[in-house]
């Protein structure tokens, strides 16, 4: 199979302008609690795993996935690997729209055989981030998703980068995340403070285990406190249990 063979305009993907979404989203506290999750990762990953593909999903919307996902998947490649950014949420995708870049062509022109050059999602920020948009909003996310032509997809570009993220949209809300599961190494799982209903959580586990996602672990985003009422859920067997802090704490 051939993959990124048609070359696309690159728009607007200007390095000062992704620069200001990376300063927007990684203020101090937050890039070494960052790095901290690439280094967990690294010790919960398959050694020898080639290219882990990273899924990160949540249990309801709007509780930091695609920060998360931008945020780990730049950490990655500041440390010299390949690395690709895919935008998996077909529905609400934020990628494109966080990094001013535009969100087509991207993943579903792949997966409906159109074929992009792989250049053209290299950011001018680092030569080895690269990041695949969502491309146009199909009218079947899940499939998609979940489709032999996506294995297809992904084992291409196994060959090509040391790590995958992938921006998937939330549980409890749509089957995508799950469908993707078999074809990933693990997933993270984004719960964001004294906003992610336990309820919710807890079903999103739930869920989880049931389709035997292999849960790499738990970021807990915009932590303010040491004792989180969320920290029960160390408990669920995960690696690590990671902190994420609010945007502009104090150091
Ligand atoms: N640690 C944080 N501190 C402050 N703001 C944050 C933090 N994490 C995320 N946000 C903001 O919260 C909003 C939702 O974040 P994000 O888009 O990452 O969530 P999401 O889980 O991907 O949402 P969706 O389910 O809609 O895809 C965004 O405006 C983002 O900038
Ligand atoms: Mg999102």
């Amino acid at each position: 199979m051939k993959l990124f063979n048609k070359k696309h305009n690159p728009n607007s993907f200007s390095a000062n302008e992704i620069k200001k979404t990376l300063h927007e989203n990684l203020e101090f506290t937050a890039i070494e609690q960052y790095k901290l999750l690439r280094t967990n990762l690294d010790f919960t990953l398959p050694e020898d795993q080639k290219c882990p593909i990273i899924g990160v999903t949540s249990s309801m919307r709007g509780e930091g996935k695609s920060t998360t996902a931008v945020n780990l998947s730049y950490v990655l490649a500041e440390k010299g690997k390949n690395v690709l950014l895919i935008d998996g949420d077909l529905r609400l995708p934020s990628v494109a729209k966080k990094m001013r870049i535009s969100g087509s062509p991207g993943l579903t022109d792949l997966l409906m055989g159109k074929g992009a050059h792989i250049g053209d999602f290299q950011s001018p920020l680092l030569t080895n981030w690269y990041i695949l948009p969502s491309g146009s909003i199909p009218p079947n996310p899940s499939e998609l998703l979940g489709s032999r032509r996506m294995e297809a997809i992904l084992n291409d570009l196994k060959e090509k980068f040391d790590y995958i993220v992938i921006d998937l949209p939330p549980v409890n809300i749509v089957s995508d995340a799950l469908s993707i599961s078999s074809l990933i190494t693990g997933m993270v799982v984004v719960i964001r403070e004294e906003y992610t209903e336990k309820q919710e959580l807890e079903r999103c586990f739930r869920q989880l285990k049931l389709s035997n996602v292999n849960v790499l672990g738990c970021v807990l985003n915009e932590s303010k406190n040491s004792n989180s009422s969320y920290s029960k859920y160390k408990k669920y067997k995960y690696k690590y249990y990671q902190k994420a802090p609010q945007r502009n704490e104090a150091t």
